[in-house]
Order: C-alpha cells, then structure tokens, then sequence
C-alpha cells in the first residue's frame, strides 16, 4: 500500500502488533482520541462565528483565565475517552485533580491513563493563530482492578507509551509516537478522515530558527540570555532566525520541520518555568527524542525527572539535538 494514502485507522491497526503489550486497549484509546481530535477540531474551526470566544469566566488551577474552547475542549477529551471506557484515569490541565474511570462491568479493568493539554496556545483563539492538544499515555502502576491513585500519574516521562499533539493549524494534523518513530496525518476535512502525510518525522540535527518570549529576556538566567546573545551574533550560520508562536504545538510542529530549538526558561518572575511538566514538557519530550531531537530543562533530559505532583511546571528547551546540546553549554558555564 502507498504510505501516502493510508489513513490514521489503518495506520493503527497495522502497527498494533509491533506494540508490545499488545492487546487492542491502545489502539482503541487511540481511535477514540482520533475521534475527540475531529470533535474539537469541528468547534476550533467555527470559533470565529459563534459566541464561543473569549474568557469563560472561570479560572483552572494555575490562576489563569480559561477561554470557553478551553472548557469545551476539556470537556469533549474527557467524554469521549470516558464514556467509550477505554481508561482507567485521566489527569487535564483544566482539572484540578485526576478523574477515575469506572463502570460496572468493567470494575477498573482498563490499564492506560491519559494526560492532556485539551487547548493548548489558547490565547491565540480570538486572533485566529495556531492552536493544539497535547496528550500522553501511560500505563497504569496500580494494580488493576482497584481505583487509580495519583501514584498512576506521577510517572517520569520515560515511561509514556504514547504520546502526541493535535495542531488545528492551516490544516488539522494529529502527530503521534508510540515509542518507535513518529509520524504526522493530516486531516482531510471533506471527508473528515487523517490520512498519513508526514512519515518518519525527524527534527533535522541542527536548524536556523531559535523561538522564545524575548519579552521576558531581563527576567533569564544568565545562561539563557548568554545562548540568545549567541543565536544573535554574526558567525558561520548565524544570526539564527527567530519565531515565536506562542502555542508550544505549533512552534514544536515547526521546528521539527525546519530545524530549531524552543526555549521557555524559569525566569525571576516564574521560578519554575510556565510549562508544565506532565501535560506538556513530557509528551513533547517524547515526540523528539523519538524524532532524533532533545529535550531538557537546560541540565538534564526532561524525561528523566520524577515528578511530585499534577501540575508541576519546568523549565523547557527542546528541538534539534545540536541546537539544545549547545543551549545547554551555555546553562552549564553560567550556573
Ligand atoms: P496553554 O494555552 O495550554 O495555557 O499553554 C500556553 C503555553 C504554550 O503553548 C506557549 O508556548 C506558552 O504558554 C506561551 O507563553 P508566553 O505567552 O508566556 O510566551
Ligand atoms: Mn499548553
Ligand atoms: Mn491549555
């Protein structure tokens, strides 16, 4: 079959048997994802003719405004994985604690989690730029049978068995790893199906493009500032050319393509960096190294950290290896 034609449904039941715990949970967990992806893709699209842009008036966990596509597209994840029963928990950004899933014929039987970013970038809505959803999958640790405890969540990185992001960007492509390469399908909207237009996805070793809120440069770390100084200088390939979407999905997405580092440091005005560590820094972590590219959070790989609680945030670079090998030079001599 051409690569080219086959669709995400296809995709995932042709690879079920190279997964090795092998029993149909994923792939159903994954078609059901695919799903909500057409469902939030759908309302992202009409956001600009229907009252549904703007602050919803409520604020998630962190303090900040939730718009109401965040709330909505919260919802629609957590509907479609929980009523098609095909996890045991799911933790959200917008959730201030983890949900167990239960149902009474199947008794906690289910084994994946999921961890999910429903709206990512989402102060972009009302300006029409890029958005995305983030998720990433585990296993659970508890036993099955009983209910999830936060335990099943608070998982280092490495040991995702999935991991993925949606962008509704230009067209809609979901992106996705499940430990052995990473591959993108774009969303042909007529007939409403993902057909695989980007195989192998690899980030190209070293890139041209360096992407940060330079807005926040006098609140860095001096390693930071000092790597920026570098992207900007006159030498061999550089001055580095700068984009910043401000929605990680997209400047990841681009990145990957074009070759280039993202960077969001703590800064003296958030210590411990914006993003967050299981909803964000993870997935995105896992989708690189499977592309050849690197993440860390400026001294160690991202995925190695153990993490305390849900909504951890941590300071985040990734992208091209080189390009985050060298940022990380630079943190290193100035800390
Ligand atoms: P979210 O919309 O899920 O809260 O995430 C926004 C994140 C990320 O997507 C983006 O790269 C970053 O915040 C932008 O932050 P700044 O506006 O501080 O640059
Ligand atoms: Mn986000
Ligand atoms: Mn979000």
């Amino acid at each position: 079959m051409d690569k080219k034609t086959m669709t995400l449904g296809e995709f995932i039941i042709e690879n079920q048997d190279s997964f090795q715990y092998t029993s149909g949970e994923l792939s159903r967990l994954l078609n059901g994802l695919r799903l909500a992806a057409k469902v939030v893709n759908h309302e992202v699209n009409k956001a600009g003719l229907v009252d549904i842009i703007g602050a919803a008036g409520d604020t998630n966990i962190q303090g900040e405004n939730q718009q109401k596509l965040d709330v909505m597209a919260n919802e629609k994840f957590i509907q479609t994985l929980s009523k098609r029963e095909i996890v045991c928990g799911i933790a959200s950004e917008e959730e201030d604690d983890f949900i167990s899933i239960n149902s009474f014929d199947k008794q906690h039987q289910n084994k994946y989690i999921v961890l999910i970013d429903p709206l990512d970038g989402s102060s972009n809505i009302d300006v029409n730029v890029s958005v995305g959803t983030i998720f990433s999958i585990y296993r659970r640790v508890t036993p099955v049978g009983t209910p999830v405890t936060l335990e099943d969540f608070l998982q280092p990185g490495r040991n995702q068995v999935a991991a993925g992001y949606i962008v509704y960007g230009t067209s809609t492509m979901l992106v996705y790893t499940t430990g052995d390469g990473v591959n993108g399908f774009t969303l042909n909207p007529a007939l409403g199906t993902f057909y695989l237009s980007h195989p192998d996805m690899e980030f190209p070793e070293t890139g041209k493009i360096y992407s940060v809120n330079e807005g926040n440069y006098v609140h860095f770390p001096k390693g930071v500032k000092d790597y920026i100084k570098y992207c900007q200088e006159e030498e061999g390939d550089r001055p580095y050319i700068s984009r910043y979407i401000g929605s990680l999905v997209s400047d990841f997405h681009r990145n990957m393509i074009k070759g280039g580092i993202y960077l969001y440091p703590k800064s003296s005005k958030a210590e411990e960096g914006k993003l967050r560590l299981l909803y964000e820094c993870n997935p995105m972590a896992f989708l690189a190294e499977q592309a050849n590219g690197k993440a860390s959070d400026g001294f160690n790989p991202i995925m190695d950290i153990i993490p305390k609680e849900l909504h951890q945030r941590v300071p985040f670079f990734c992208g091209s290896k080189k390009m985050v090998e060298k940022a990380e030079e630079f943190m290193a001599a100035k800390s």
